[in-house]
C-alpha cells in the first residue's frame, strides 16, 4: 500500500510540474479507493529542501512588470499570476500535511483533498492560458508566496493562521470584484473558471479555521486571541488589508469578533 507521506515527499521534492500533478491526483484516488496508508512514514525533511521548477523565474513584487487587465497581454499575465498562486497552493497543501504529524486522519484527508483541488485549479488555468498562447513558466512570477510557509515551518497554528486564514482568505476578499470585471467585458470563460475556484477556496479557508480551532483546543489556548497574536507576530507589514468579504469569511469559519478586529485595528 502506498503511503501519503511518501507521496507528499515526492511532490515537494520534485521540480517537475507534470509529475507533481500526476502524483497529487494519484494520491487522492488512492485515498478515495482506500488504498492509501496514513500511518507516519519516513522522517520530515527541512522546508529548505522543497524544490520548485526552473521556470517560472521568481521575482520580488517590486521587480514584477505592471500590467492592466484592460489589454490582451494584461489578461494573460493576470492568469499567469493566478496559475502561479494555484501552483504554490499545491505545495502549501502538501507541505501542511507532510510537516505536521500526529493529527487525526481527517486532517490528512482534508489537506490531500485541498492539494488535489489546487492541482485541478492549476490545470484549468493552464488550459485557459494555453488558449491565449501562453504557458505556465513563460512569464516571471511572484517570489513571496512561499515565504509564509518558510516562516512557519515549525509552528502548526502559525501555518494555519498565515496560509489558509490569511493568504487563501484574501482570495475570498478580492476574487468577487475580479469576476465582476470579467463579467463586464463579457469574458464568460474567465467568469466560470474564477467562480469555480472561489467556491472551492471557501472550503479551503473553512478547513483552515476548523483545524486552527481544533489545535487551539488541543493546546488549551483561546483561538481568537491566538489568531490575533500570530498575525501580529508573523504577518509582514502589520496586518492584512481590507476590505474583507465578511459574508464569505463567516461561511469559512471567521467569527464576527475576528472580522471586527481585522477591520478596525491598526497595528
Ligand atoms: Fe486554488
Ligand atoms: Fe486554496
Amino acid at each position: 500500500m502506498k503511503n501519503i507521506f511518501e507521496f507528499a515527499a515526492a511532490c515537494l521534492h520534485s521540480g517537475s510540474v507534470d509529475e507533481k500533478l500526476a502524483l497529487t491526483h494519484q494520491a487522492w484516488r488512492g485515498l478515495e479507493n482506500g488504498e492509501l496508508s496514513l500511518l507516519p512514514a519516513s522522517s520530515v525533511l527541512p522546508i529548505a529542501q522543497v524544490t520548485f521548477p526552473d521556470k517560472p523565474v521568481l521575482l520580488s513584487p517590486r521587480e514584477m512588470p505592471k500590467r492592466k487587465l484592460g489589454t490582451a497581454g494584461g489578461v494573460s499575465a493576470f492568469f499567469h499570476a493566478i496559475a502561479h498562486v494555484e501552483f504554490v497552493a499545491i505545495y502549501l497543501a502538501w507541505d501542511l500535511l507532510y510537516r505536521f504529524r500526529g493529527l487525526p486522519d481527517q486532517f490528512y484527508q482534508d489537506w490531500l483533498r485541498v492539494a488535489d483541488e489546487e492541482a485541478q485549479h492549476f490545470e484549468l488555468i493552464r488550459t485557459h492560458l494555453r488558449a491565449m498562447h501562453l504557458d505556465y513558466g513563460d512569464l516571471p512570477a511572484h517570489s513571496g508566496l512561499w515565504d509564509h510557509a518558510k516562516d512557519t515551518e515549525g509552528d502548526l497554528l502559525a501555518r494555519l493562521a498565515m496560509v489558509p486564514r490569511c493568504m487563501e482568505a484574501r482570495g475570498l476578499d478580492v476574487t468577487p470584484a475580479i469576476i465582476a470585471k470579467f463579467k463586464n467585458i463579457g469574458d464568460d470563460a474567465s467568469v466560470a473558471l474564477l467562480t469555480r475556484i472561489l467556491t472551492d477556496e471557501v472550503g479551503h479557508v473553512e478547513r483552515g479555521s476548523y483545524w486552527f480551532k481544533f489545535v487551539c483546543e488541543q493546546q488549551g489556548v483561546e483561538p481568537e486571541a491566538k489568531y490575533r497574536q500570530l498575525i501580529e507576530q508573523y504577518y509582514r507589514g502589520g496586518k492584512p488589508k481590507g476590505p474583507f468579504n465578511r459574508e464569505m469569511r463567516i461561511i469559512a469559519g471567521f467569527s464576527d469578533a475576528e472580522l471586527d478586529w481585522l477591520e478596525n485595528t491598526t497595528l
